[in-house]
């Protein structure tokens, strides 16, 4: 490795979590780590050489806590951006993070379960990257998954299903983009200490564009924050006060300011992430789920961990169907009303079930009422606004 040209001199520095996920997944975890306190110097190198990135967060929105080792800078971001959306991130050179995360479906892709780069099928949904900045975990049931660091690099080298399809070809990766004039430009100006393409920089420009995908101007934000007495329709302002009440609960699951689970952010304390069992399944009277959609159950092998997933964000879930883990729910009618039945049929006498998932009485109108509020947390400007689209398109 070390009669490599220093611009394409490929080594793997990572910060600790991220060496841990890769020693666990890597097969024979080979030892391109070197030690992370090097990453700090030069992320402080890094820090000084562009534009601090500036952000515009939303009315009630608090300042997302950063890794450290992964400072914002509008270089790094905007090289993100370009790496989010290029396909030559993928060893088939058809795919990038873009193909499942497609801005007009708010950064998901439409379809029932995700489809790699080489036709594999995942096994689940491709989730939404509305206000990823704040998740306190990753993925449907992924407790370990706790940066978006961590979690980039899961569908970059993926194998079981293939994904972006990287595995064991980092370096011709990153022989790619060095090949790319402009690519050697955004890298110097982002990463400006060590003048060399590497993959932990790809790894981190990345997240850095991920954090800037804030969604916060939706009607009900314009209700709540703004003032504007008519933002909500009358039927909406109805399925607000159902999705706040005790007979829903659903404000207990999606909650605060991002309408999910456990959030972090600087300042804030660092609550552990929940996992719920919402009733969708029991296969053998016992409380299975389908392998591999086990939920946490896949992680912990603890019994009562068996069908529980985290609470996603509803910022945006107009956009975002079909739903849940395995995308087995068409519409937002179709969840609401397996909520009311207390779960589907025979997963709602899964005794893993979540105390909070009782079944409520519902009359059609409300379902609809209920539907309207859900809607009026879509936020049109995310996905129009240019900061986040393909670049290459948008000039
Ligand atoms: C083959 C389609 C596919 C590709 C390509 C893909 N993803 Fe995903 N993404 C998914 C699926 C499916 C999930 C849910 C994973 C799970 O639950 O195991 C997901 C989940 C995520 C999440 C978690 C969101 C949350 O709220 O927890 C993030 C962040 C993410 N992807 C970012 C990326 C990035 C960055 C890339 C490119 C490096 C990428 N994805 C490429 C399909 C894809
Ligand atoms: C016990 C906690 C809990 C409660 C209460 C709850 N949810 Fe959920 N919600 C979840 C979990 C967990 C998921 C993911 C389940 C899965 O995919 O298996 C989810 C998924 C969803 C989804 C699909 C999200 C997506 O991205 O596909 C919608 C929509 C939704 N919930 C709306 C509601 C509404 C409306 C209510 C009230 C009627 C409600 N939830 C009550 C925990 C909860």
């Amino acid at each position: 490795m070390n009669d490599v040209p220093l611009i394409l001199r490929v080594k793997f520095v990572v910060p600790i979590g991220i060496s841990l996920l890769l020693a666990g997944c890597v097969p024979g975890g080979r030892s391109e780590l070197e030690e992370p306190a090097s990453v700090q110097t030069m992320e402080t190198a890094a820090g000084t050489g562009s534009e601090p990135y500036r952000w515009r967060l939303p009315a009630g929105f608090p300042m997302p806590l950063l890794p450290s080792g992964n400072s914002m800078n509008a270089a790094k971001v905007e090289l993100g951006r370009h790496l989010f959306y290029d396909r030559r991130l993928s060893g088939n050179e058809t795919f990038s993070c873009a193909s499942c995360h497609r801005q007009k479906y708010a950064f998901s892709d439409g379809r029932v379960v995700a489809e790699g780069s080489t036709g594999e099928k995942h096994p689940r949904n491709a989730m939404s990257l509305t206000n990823v900045a704040y998740n306190r975990a990753f993925a449907w049931a992924d407790p370990k998954l706790s940066s978006l660091e961590d979690q980039a690099l899961v569908p970059m080298l993926n194998e079981h299903p293939v994904e972006l399809g990287l595995a064991g070809r980092k370096r011709e990766i990153l022989e790619r983009l060095a090949a790319d004039p402009e690519y050697r430009t955004l890298f110097s100006q982002a990463f400006p200490v060590p003048r060399s393409i590497r993959f932990e920089h790809v790894v981190r420009a990345i997240a850095a564009f991920e954090r800037t995908l804030l969604s916060g101007n939706s009607a009900y934000d314009r209700r709540v924050f703004f003032d504007e007495k008519d933002a909500l329709s009358l039927s909406a302002e109805r399925g607000m006060e159902l999705f706040f009440s005790q007979r829903t609960r659903c404000a207990e699951c999606h909650s605060g300011f991002n309408f999910s689970g456990t959030v972090v952010f600087r300042g804030g304390e660092k609550l552990p992430i929940e996992f719920h069992n919402t009733g969708l399944f029991d296969l053998d009277g016992e409380g299975a789920y389908p392998e591999p959609n086990r939920g946490l159950f896949e992680h912990t092998r603890r019994p009562e961990d068996m069908g529980r997933f985290k609470a996603p964000t509803l910022r945006n879930i107009e956009l975002t169907a079909p739903y849940l883990h395995d995308g087995s729910a068409t519409t937002l009618e179709e969840v609401i009303e397996t909520y009311a039945a207390g779960g589907r049929e025979p997963g709602r006498g899964n005794h893993y079930k979540s105390p909070l998932v009782t079944g409520f009485e519902i009359s059609e109108s409300e379902i609809r009422d209920l539907v309207e509020f859900l809607k009026s947390l879509t936020d049109r400007s995310f996905i129009t606004d240019a900061r986040f689209s393909d670049p290459l398109q948008a000039e």
